[in-house]
């Protein structure tokens, strides 16, 4: 069970700890954050809200633990990310539990959270092992009007503390997908959990402090984003940004100094279906991309492109496919379940509505418990509704008819987000045109988007984000490059 275990530690009362210094603390402030669990909509957890003072403290002790912990051997900061992950998964019951009730994220989904997160550390563990301890070496003679007098030599070198905010849909795993790369890459690492969320994210810091990692490298702040957010963000001790979440990140990246960000923001992620698709994958992609863990996922298909002369036949598969959606609590693994929050719920019924007044086919009826949505396709929706453009992030799901695909490309490129897209064609040589064409940061061909497997490559183009993640590109955001350069008195050549 949560706060219990090895997790009694974090838990004060009622009200969980803020980690700080290697310790469990209680903030100096006596207040606390509610934690509203989406499915019952009473409060099921509280969390510190800590101070600007303990926002100081905490950077300053950031700051001198990454000292030391540049000067940690590479094998050694990989050793403690393993036994880091190991522990991860090894207490994933309560930390899946503690998902279920902070975000309603059905429960199997929650368990694979943890593990796809301890298996993402090992991996970051074993992929900074390689890069890190790799440069190059550049010869001065083969640049024009240079003898070989200078041997250039470039390492990786960390940038000192990452700040690192996850968003509420995956925040264990996208809390990871920052720590561990900033970690393994000898960087200190301060984590401010969204609101819901922020318990799970506390029982997985706790498993990085059971693995023994040096005191004050990790840090995990919680409290209200209007009173330590931009606190946090703008602070002068911060040398790099992962944030992943929606139009904060635009402000954020507005108000942050000349420091590295790393930006996964909204998408509006299209699924184009060509005439020749095979409309029973394309309808199973759709139902996986559309509505699993209710459309809260910023890679969920959030708009089919599907051409005229098929439609009929898809929308009537996708239709079958809703139908069997089960929708209730996320304790019973239903598919469909509390959406986060009820101003989400209100917002997702503000789009169907004014689909509605313009004239969309609902193709089943609207319907909604507090902030339970149950899952609705909206057919013949056209580009003057809103739900054409905005992201629903709830289990409503609009298909636009096109009669060609230059239409597709045209709505899928005219969005103002750029993360994921996919087409559905048996042409390869067609899906790679309209890949090319696509202006989104990848594009899946025959399935639907997805973030994973988590060392591939990911990222935003337009106002869905900037830098590129994946355990890779992550770890590679996370250092600069420095060089030494050894000037010879005389040019130098081998064998010579
Ligand atoms: O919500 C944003 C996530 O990065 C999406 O990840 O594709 O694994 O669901 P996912």
């Amino acid at each position: 069970m949560a706060g219990t275990g090895i997790f009694t530690d974090i838990l004060d009362g009622e009200v969980y700890k803020y980690y700080s210094d290697g310790e469990w603390k209680t903030s100096s402030s006596g207040k606390s954050v509610a934690i509203i669990n989406p499915a019952t909509r009473k409060t099921q957890y509280k969390v510190q809200a800590c101070t600007q003072e303990e926002v100081n403290k905490v950077m300053e002790m950031a700051k001198s633990a990454q000292k030391s912990w540049a000067k940690t051997p590479l094998w050694k900061r990989a050793e403690l990310l393993h036994k880091a992950a190991a522990i991860l998964k090894d207490n994933k019951a309560p930390i899946a539990e503690s998902l279920v009730k902070e975000i309603a994220k059905p429960a199997k989904d929650s368990a694979t959270e943890v593990v796809r997160s301890g298996d993402l550390i090992s991996y970051c563990a074993e992929e900074g092992v390689r890069i890190l301890g790799e440069g190059k070496f550049l010869l001065s003679d083969s640049f024009p009007g240079n003898e070989r007098t200078k041997y250039c030599l470039t390492s990786k070198i960390p940038l000192g503390v990452v700040l690192a905010i996850p968003p509420f849909n995956y925040p264990v795993n996208l809390a990871v997908s920052k720590i561990a790369p900033a970690l393994i890459a000898g960087n200190s690492l301060v984590l401010k959990p969204p609101t819901q969320g922020a318990v799970s994210c506390l029982h997985m810091v706790h498993c990085f402090h059971l693995a023994g990692f040096p005191k004050g490298l990790i840090s995990c702040i919680t409290g209200k984003g209007s009173e330590i957010g931009d606190f946090l963000t703008m602070h002068p001790a911060v040398n790099c940004i992962s944030f992943t979440g929606g139009d904060t990140g635009i402000s954020i990246s507005k108000k942050a100094g000349m420091i590295p960000l790393q930006m996964e923001l909204g998408g509006k992620d299209a699924c184009i279906v060509l005439e020749d698709a095979d409309l029973d994958l394309v309808a199973s992609n759709i139902i996986k991309g559309g509505f699993s863990y209710s459309g809260q996922r910023c890679t969920a298909v959030k708009v089919v492109l599907v051409m005229e002369s098929v439609a009929d036949e898809l929308v009537e598969k996708v239709k079958a496919k809703v139908a069997k959606l089960t929708v209730g609590p996320p304790e019973e693994n239903c598919d469909i379940t509390a959406v986060v929050s009820e101003s989400s719920a209100n917002f997702i019924e503000g789009l169907v509505m004014d689909a509605k007044e313009k004239g969309a086919t609902f193709c089943q009826e609207y319907k909604r418990e507090g902030n339970l949505i149950w899952p609705l396709l909206l057919d013949n929706v056209r580009p003057d509704m809103r739900i054409a453009w905005e992201e629903p992030f709830g289990p409503v799901l609009p298909v636009l008819r096109i009669t060609s695909v230059e239409e597709g490309i045209n709505h899928c490129n005219a969005s103002n987000f750029g993360l994921q897209g996919c087409v559905f064609t048996k042409d390869i040589n067609k899906a790679m045109l309209i890949s090319d064409a696509m202006e989104t940061g990848t594009v899946q061909i025959n399935s639907a988007p997805a973030r994973g497997p988590d060392h591939f490559p990911f990222q935003g183009l337009k106002d869905s984000g900037i830098g590129s993640q994946g355990v890779t590109n992550s770890i590679n955001l996370m250092t600069k490059v420095k060089t030494t350069v050894i000037n010879l008195p005389t040019p130098s050549y081998s064998m010579g």
